[in-house]
């Protein structure tokens, strides 16, 4: 989960209509210009590789997707994007469903179109068999709590350790 540079858009007064769909190679363009522009770090490889990787390989369990106006020529177009997988078994836990990327363009949030992706990631999970769905945020994102809590999701059984590998520890020899 990535930090929010851009200032709080204000709401638009005219929702329009959202589909949603797979992602396709035409998409990764504004993937990447939107993700830049929302987190100040461009990320070009990192996105191509995720595509590669999320958009047609194991389809059943991997989900990156998009989502746009309709008709989709709309002056609009690309609206923002969401990506998840299940995954089984690390840390102990059952498969699950995890959301580890979203994002919306700044001049529609506030519309809906968060909804619309966290609601077709949930039912692509749910198509798969899958019963929890799962995310991380950071403590100090309250837009990213906001956001996940008005979709349902509360806090879960685990807990995220981690420890600064630059501190002068007493390990083993
Ligand atoms: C978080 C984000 C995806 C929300 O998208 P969005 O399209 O604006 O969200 P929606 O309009 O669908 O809102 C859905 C819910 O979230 C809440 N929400 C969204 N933005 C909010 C904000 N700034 N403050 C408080 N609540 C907010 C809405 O009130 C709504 O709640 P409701 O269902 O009770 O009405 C969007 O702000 C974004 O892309 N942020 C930058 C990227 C980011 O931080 N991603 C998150 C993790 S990677």
């Amino acid at each position: 989960m990535l930090a929010d540079t851009d200032p709080e858009p204000a709401a638009s007064a005219a929702p329009s209509p959202v589909a949603i769909r797979r992602a396709v190679a035409d998409d990764l363009a504004a993937v990447i210009a939107l993700d830049e522009r929302v987190t100040g770090i461009g990320k070009p490889d990192y996105w191509r590789d995720i595509f590669e990787r999320y958009s047609h390989r194991r389809p059943d369990e991997r989900f990156f997707l998009v989502a746009e106006t309709v008709p989709s020529d709309a002056s609009e177009g690309f609206l923002g994007f969401a990506v998840g997988e299940v995954r089984a078994w690390e840390f102990g836990s059952e498969p699950c469903g995890w959301v580890f990327a979203i994002s919306v363009s700044p001049e529609t949030r506030l519309r809906g179109v968060g909804k619309s992706l966290f609601h077709a990631m949930a039912a692509q999970f749910r198509d798969a068999g899958i019963t929890v769905m799962r995310t991380m945020v950071a403590r100090d994102n309250p837009l990213h709590m906001a956001f996940f809590r008005s979709e349902g999701m509360s806090g879960g059984p685990y807990l995220q350790l981690e420890m600064d590998l630059t501190d002068d520890l007493d390990g083993p020899e």
